[in-house]
């Protein structure tokens, strides 16, 4: 089934050993098509010429610049008042369907912990490049330190250097594969690891509820106990040609749920809402949830996974620590039976993650082409 997925077509080059060279020009290859620059307006794009289009446009681009996505303090779902357990809620729910993404603030997960871990990883990517070459990744597992997602050959990359490890299940998570410097990080990494998950269970549970589904339906259709859990660091160095590139192409997450930490001091993390870019401006300590196609299968299209993007800039090299939580990767997931109706007929048909997972594997983020691809004929 890994038939093709061996090796790198072309030989990796660090993006941060670009960025660190010094050099004033990017090389051809991170040079997107000028539509899916960081500038390229899609209203612009799309409309007609017509004179109350334009000024429509330009209301929508003055707008944007405020707007941010859902703030949620999670903490309301133990209020002793019932009202603001039930607005919490609603407020989740809301997100889900209109943004597909949310921060939660008030999440449980200690702040120290957070800033531990994201130190560790800084520090990292600043060890010497022989130290993080130990962990050079191949496209066979992904597992280590990597420069590029997909195998096509003389693809456009982005710019960004990674580090991919898994948790769980528990038999895949081998702690050979995540790094060894700096002193004392797989502790850090693991106890980050433990405290995510846990969280992700508890807002299962409430996406679950809120779906009028029962309380582990998500839980269980994940697999139970049995769900994967990985991770990936992304660091984003400085770019000395910004306007030309991405540091993440679009794409929607294909695993179950994400929970993002980003450096809170750098932005760079862009969502789509309706025909535009929002840029995230994250809270401190803050996650950033974002539903993955999975539930959007699983919710039969009533949470959707939405596309995201990564701006760079050439100030400031920037981190951002994603967590996957994702179903185990051999049971088929489709709609839940009891959102398929007469009147909602199943959008989607079964598959399995580790099938669903070859796709940006083999091509690398390409959107939302993927989960659509999925709809069922009718
Ligand atoms: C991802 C992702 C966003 C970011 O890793 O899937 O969307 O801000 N990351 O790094
Ligand atoms: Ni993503």
């Amino acid at each position: 089934m890994m038939n093709g997925l061996q090796e790198w077509p072309e030989p990796i080059v660090r993006v941060q050993s670009l960025s660190d060279s010094g050099v004033s020009s990017i090389p051809d290859r991170y040079i997107k098509p000028p539509t899916e620059r960081p500038s390229f307006c899609h209203l612009i794009g799309s409309s007609s010429s017509s004179s109350s289009e334009s000024s429509e446009v330009e209301a929508v681009a003055e707008a944007d610049v405020d707007a941010n996505i859902p703030v949620i303090d999670m903490s309301g779902l133990q209020s002793e008042d019932r009202r603001v357990r039930a607005e919490t809620m609603r407020l989740v729910s809301e997100s889900c369907r209109e943004w597909g993404f949310f921060q939660v603030v008030n999440h449980g997960v200690s702040p120290q912990l957070l800033d531990r871990a994201l130190q560790i990883w800084r520090e990292f990517f600043h060890l010497p490049a022989q130290e993080k070459q130990l962990y050079a990744n191949s496209p066979k597992t992904y597992e280590g330190y990597g420069s590029r997602l997909g195998i096509q050959k003389g693809a456009i990359l982005d710019w960004s250097d990674y580090y991919f490890l898994h948790y769980l299940p528990f038999s895949l998570k081998d702690y050979n594969k995540w790094p060894h410097l700096p002193f004392n990080c797989r502790e850090v990494i693991d106890e980050y690891g433990n405290e995510v998950v846990k969280l992700c269970g508890r807002l299962l549970r409430v996406l679950s509820l809120n779906l009028g589904l029962k309380e582990e339906f998500l839980q269980n259709a994940f697999g139970g106990e049995d769900i994967g859990a990985c991770m990936r660091v992304n660091f984003y160095p400085k770019c000395p040609q910004p306007e030309l590139t991405l540091g993440l192409s679009s794409h929607s997450d294909p695993g179950g749920m994400t929970l993002l930490l980003p450096e809170h001091q750098v932005t760079g993390l862009q969502v789509r809402k309706a025909n535009s870019w929002i840029t995230v401006k994250p809270a401190p300590h803050a996650f950033i949830v974002n539903i993955g196609d999975q539930i959007q299968v699983l919710s039969n299209a009533i949470y959707k996974s939405v596309e995201h993007r990564v701006v760079v800039n050439s100030g400031k090299e920037r981190i951002s620590m994603a967590f996957f939580y994702n179903p185990k990767s051999d049971i088929p997931i489709e709609p839940a039976k009891e959102l398929v109706t007469p009147d909602s007929p199943a959008l989607y048909l079964p598959m399995t993650f580790d099938e669903y997972r070859l796709f940006i594997r083999m091509r690398g983020p390409q959107g939302k082409s993927q989960v659509e691809s999925l709809k069922s004929p009718r």
